[in-house]
């Protein structure tokens, strides 16, 4: 099939998602609708035609894909759509997190072409990974993408690719957000920026050095966005939890690329 144009859909707070998609979706074709849903849900069904591809990218969130983006997912339609998917971790695990993208994706009618798991730096203990993804890396993912547009380019009929196997176990591990969110310090000049920037709303506009943990998503996001490094995850919890996890996690782990199989009628 020509590639005519490729949705290319993420959720990306720390922006190590989108660095991965859109290497992907520049590889696969010059035509390319963004649709960021970091801050903001699809609200209208998106349904694809013949030439189109699905690239679409989540970080890992508790070994699972964020459950904010379900309800972008559920507007996108695919008709037999090439889908190529990944997921981005921090080093740790991305347990059930791929199994479900896919899962959630074909129930919506799309065909996978190639699945990947890739390393980033982790958003909440940021010495993990803290390189990644690096030139090797970004290469791999290069390599992800020719490898996926030369599948595409070579079918015609997307029915026919098998279901590809990705690891991952059904029910999906359980989400267990844990009690860390990042706060403002003393470097805080209350310029707003994190408020305006966080894809929740958890930090007030009028009092941006207080954040309201029941919305916070740990993301990241306010951390990376402040211009004098005055938002951080800090507190006992954290201190403790970010020694056990450079402890644990430290190995640099290896990107992982899945491809699917043609059936031969
Ligand atoms: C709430 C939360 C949960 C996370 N859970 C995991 C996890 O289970 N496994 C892992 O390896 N990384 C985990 N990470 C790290 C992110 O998956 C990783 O940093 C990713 O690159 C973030 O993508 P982004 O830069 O597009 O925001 C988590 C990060 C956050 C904020």
């Amino acid at each position: 099939m020509e590639i005519k144009r490729v949705y290319k859909v993420y959720f990306s707070a720390t922006y190590t998602t989108k660095k991965v998609v859109d290497v992907i979706a520049n590889e696969l074709c010059n035509s390319i609708i963004d649709c960021d849903i970091t801050s903001q849900s699809l609200t209208e069904t998106i349904e694809m035609d013949r030439g189109d591809v699905l690239v679409i990218g989540m970080p890992v969130y508790g070994g699972r894909i964020p459950a904010s983006t379900l309800q972008s997912i559920i507007k996108l339609k695919g008709n037999n759509t090439p889908a190529v998917i990944s997921c981005v971790y921090g080093n740790r695990d991305y347990d059930d997190a791929l199994l479900e993208l896919r899962n959630e994706v074909e129930a919506r009618g799309f065909k996978i072409v190639s699945a990947s798991a890739f390393v980033a730096r982790h958003s909440i203990f940021t010495q993990i990974a803290k390189d990644r993804p690096n030139l090797d890396d970004m290469a791999q993912v290069l390599q992800f993408a020719i490898r996926s547009k030369s599948i595409i380019e070579t079918l015609d009929d997307f029915s026919l690719l098998q279901q590809i196997d990705v690891k991952g176990n059904m029910p999906y591990k359980v989400f267990n957000q844990l009690p860390m969110y990042p706060t403002s310090n003393e470097y805080c000049v209350e310029c707003g920026v994190c408020a305006s920037k966080c894809p929740v709303g958890a930090i007030s506009n009028d009092n941006p050095r207080a954040t309201n943990e029941l919305k916070c998503l740990a993301c990241g996001r306010c951390i990376i966005e402040c211009a004098v490094g005055a938002r951080d995850f800090s507190g006992e919890f954290f201190e403790a939890r970010a020694v056990k996890f450079q402890d644990a996690f430290s190995a640099p782990k290896a990107n992982e690329m899945y491809y699917a199989e043609i059936n031969i009628l």
